[in-house]
């Protein structure tokens, strides 16, 4: 994908439906008893691997005329055994949230996962599902997954040694098919989709579910996605002269660091019409260009910005002063190492970047340059060097650019049609 500098961004983005959302959702409804409603459900690659799997294990699944998805959900007990390995593509939250869900249940079962999931650390969640009584078997920390079945699952208090809400999920999931209550003590918080759908209280970081506890079938109205609005928040900030309108952003208070970091940047970002969808914020952006400055970032909010820290180190570089971030070594175990990832493609853009075992500090106001750069078998690789390239000198070739579908189909097109 070869990308050129803009001279202005202007119009409205539609972006892809939240992946966070779209998969619980989908998992929900397949435990739910009876026909749940999936609108605005996700296309994207990530919760269409999620859809083929709850498919495997029995669920019927219908597309309807106007759009939406139905899922005849069964209940706790409704999965059947899957006749292959499930294959949960490049997906986390999904190969996560299923450990969670089969190890409960009465039969044997595989995950397996794509090249890059298969490099990322399931120790995670294999050591609390053990704790609670499951037979998991890795390969050397990694996918596949061997689940064996009939297991009698108890419920434990699980203090979380990382920040995660899909290591968070997997407990609360099993929860569901242990015997008594599952508790989990999160010091930092993370994303909070799985406790606003499952309707459990947050006390003080500490969350108890019930085993056997039953879930009603519904309507799920899927937000669109903040950590895909976030790529066209730092590129209307940065191209000169823009302006980008995003209707029905989700705005999580768990997920929307970035937009209170750029606007201590400097950004103009306004929210219009702010309302509510099956329990989460919702609301239309504007963003309009603004000269940005450094920030320093460490401590809790980096697990609230985890996924936009790659497209926020392209902020950094056309940020006056110094950006460091710091605290944030989980980056290192995501779809890549996304800290290698950028400092190597920012630094062959010319950007002036230092790497830190957790995080990396950004000199700004270093004119970047296109040169060829790698999307590292990531999609939030692919499209921050996408942005990037609007603010570099002449032309920037992106390898293997479509890896940004795993969580936006349409990105290469959405940049042609904003770019002035
Ligand atoms: C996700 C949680 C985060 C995030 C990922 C989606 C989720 O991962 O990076 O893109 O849907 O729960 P971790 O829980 O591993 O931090």
């Amino acid at each position: 994908m070869q990308l050129f500098p803009a001279h202005a961004l202007k119009g409205e983005v539609w972006l892809p439906a939240d992946k966070s959302v779209s998969q619980r959702a989908a998992l929900f409804a397949a435990l739910g008893e009876g026909v749940s409603t999936l609108h605005g459900y996700a296309t994207a690659a990530d919760p269409q691997s999620m859809l083929s799997c709850i498919r495997q294990l029995g669920i019927k699944i219908e597309n309807t005329p106007d759009g939406a998805i139905l899922v005849h959900g069964k209940g706790l007990s409704g999965f059947e055994k899957p006749d292959n390995p499930l294959d949960c593509g490049n997906s986390g939250t999904a190969m996560r949230f299923l450990a969670g869900v089969l190890a409960g249940q009465p039969f044997d079962s595989i995950l397996i996962g794509d090249a890059s999931l298969s490099r990322r650390p399931m120790a995670r969640v294999a050591n609390p599902l053990r704790e609670m009584g499951a037979s998991i078997e890795l390969t050397d920390g990694h996918a596949p997954i061997f689940i064996k079945g009939n297991p009698a699952l108890r419920g434990i208090r699980y203090e979380m040694p990382v920040a995660s809400a899909q290591v968070k999920s997997c407990v609360l999931l099993a929860g569901l098919f242990a015997e008594g209550q599952t508790e989990v003590v999160e010091k930092v918080p993370t994303r909070d989709h799985t406790e606003r759908m499952l309707g459990i209280q947050n006390n003080h970081g500490r969350l108890k579910v019930e085993g056997g506890r039953p879930i009603l079938a519904q309507a799920y109205h899927i937000p669109r996605d903040f950590s895909a609005a976030a790529f066209f928040m730092v590129a209307a900030s940065i191209v000169p002269s823009s302006e980008l309108r995003l209707p029905q952003v989700g705005l999580n208070p768990s997920r929307t660091g970035l937009l209170d970091v750029l606007r201590q940047m400097g950004a103009d970002i306004v929210l219009e019409n702010e309302r509510q969808t099956s329990g989460e914020p919702v609301a239309d952006m504007r963003i309009r260009t603004a000269k940005l400055r450094g920030v320093s970032l460490d401590g809790a909010v980096i697990a609230n910005i985890i996924d936009e820290i790659p497209i926020l180190a392209v902020a950094a570089t056309q940020a006056e002063g110094i950006t460091e971030i710091r605290g944030a070594e989980e980056l290192r175990v995501k779809e890549t190492d996304r800290i290698a990832a950028m400092v190597t493609n920012l630094r062959k853009l010319g950007a002036k970047v230092e790497e830190w075992p957790d995080g990396m500090r950004i000199t700004g106001g270093y004119k970047l340059k296109g040169t060829t750069v790698e999307a590292f078998l990531d999609h939030r690789i692919a499209m921050s060097m996408g942005i990037a390239a609007f603010v570099a000198d002449g032309p920037t070739e992106i390898l293997e650019a479509h890896h940004a579908a795993v969580s936006f189909p349409d990105f290469w097109d959405q940049l042609a049609h904003i770019r002035k």
